[in-house]
């Protein structure tokens, strides 16, 4: 299984710290906030790891991370041209590097401590499918990401973007496994009302063939939504860190 990490679009709600800066460079505690979903798949025992990011901070990335040896997996680098061509647009472009192998997803702002490796373990065997990650949270919180109902027996129901009146209390995380036929998925998605493709329309595909299985983290912070989440993301990382949990 190979690893992808978004870290492309205009980051338009944390401006002015994101004008020239990429957002997933802005520090969180004591790393760039790229540190986190990366360690997230470094221990999960993936060894290949592209980055998309956009036209203005792709070298950045690759000044700050290099060929990826620090952390003993290898980087490969991709440039998202729109940067609002939304999160499965990034995704597509991974095509090639992704070859015949599945992928796991991570959106570059999102930091969590669950161990992905027994998940990443048992999808490899798989034939075919998906796995979102949700988190619970009350239903005031969650309608500004997308929403995954599920069954009592954990099976989904319905995965809905930024809905009015969320039908569960879990929210969406960044964080997707995809066999590889995503690619084809992909090329069939139209964009949305705000003018992307979306992750969640995507998703939707492998619900609707009963192959998408979802699995709750614990603990999950999106710090790129606004100035007071990234503080609060501060906060909670050094807290988690110096208690040895991150
Ligand atoms: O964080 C979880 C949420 O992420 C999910 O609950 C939602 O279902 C999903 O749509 C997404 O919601 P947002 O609308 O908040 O995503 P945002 O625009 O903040 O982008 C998330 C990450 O993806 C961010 O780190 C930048 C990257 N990205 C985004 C876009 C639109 C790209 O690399 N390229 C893009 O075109």
């Amino acid at each position: 299984m190979k690893g992808l990490i978004l870290a492309g679009g205009l980051a338009t709600r944390l401006r002015p710290l994101t004008w020239v800066t990429n957002k997933h460079l802005l520090p969180v505690y004591n790393k760039p906030m790229i540190f986190y979903p990366i360690m997230s798949l470094v221990k999960a025992g993936i060894k290949e790891i592209l980055i998309s990011s956009s036209p203005d901070h792709a070298g950045q990335f690759a000044n700050l991370l290099k060929g990826g040896h620090e952390f003993g997996v290898k980087f490969y680098y991709s440039v998202q041209d729109n940067p609002k061509g939304g999160i499965a647009n990034a995704i597509g472009l991974a095509k090639e590097f992704a070859d015949e192998e599945k992928l796991a997803v991570i959106l570059g702002d999102n930091i969590f401590n669950y161990d992905l490796k027994p998940t990443v373990e048992k999808f490899e065997k798989k034939d075919k499918g998906a796995v979102v990650f949700g988190i619970r949270m009350s239903s005031m919180e969650s309608k500004q990401y997308g929403v995954i109902e599920i069954s009592k027996t954990g099976k989904v129901i319905s995965i809905e973007e930024k809905p009015e009146k969320p039908k569960s209390d879990i929210a969406q995380s960044g964080v997707y496994f995809y066999d590889n036929r995503l690619f084809d998925f992909i090329d069939r998605l139209k964009p949305s009302a705000r003018g992307e493709l979306e992750v969640t329309d995507l998703n939707n595909f492998y619900l609707k063939e009963g192959t998408l299985e979802c699995q709750l983290l614990d603990w999950w912070i999106d710090a790129g939504t606004s100035h007071d989440e990234l503080l609060r993301a501060n906060n909670l990382v050094a807290q988690k860190i110096k208690n040895g949990e991150l």
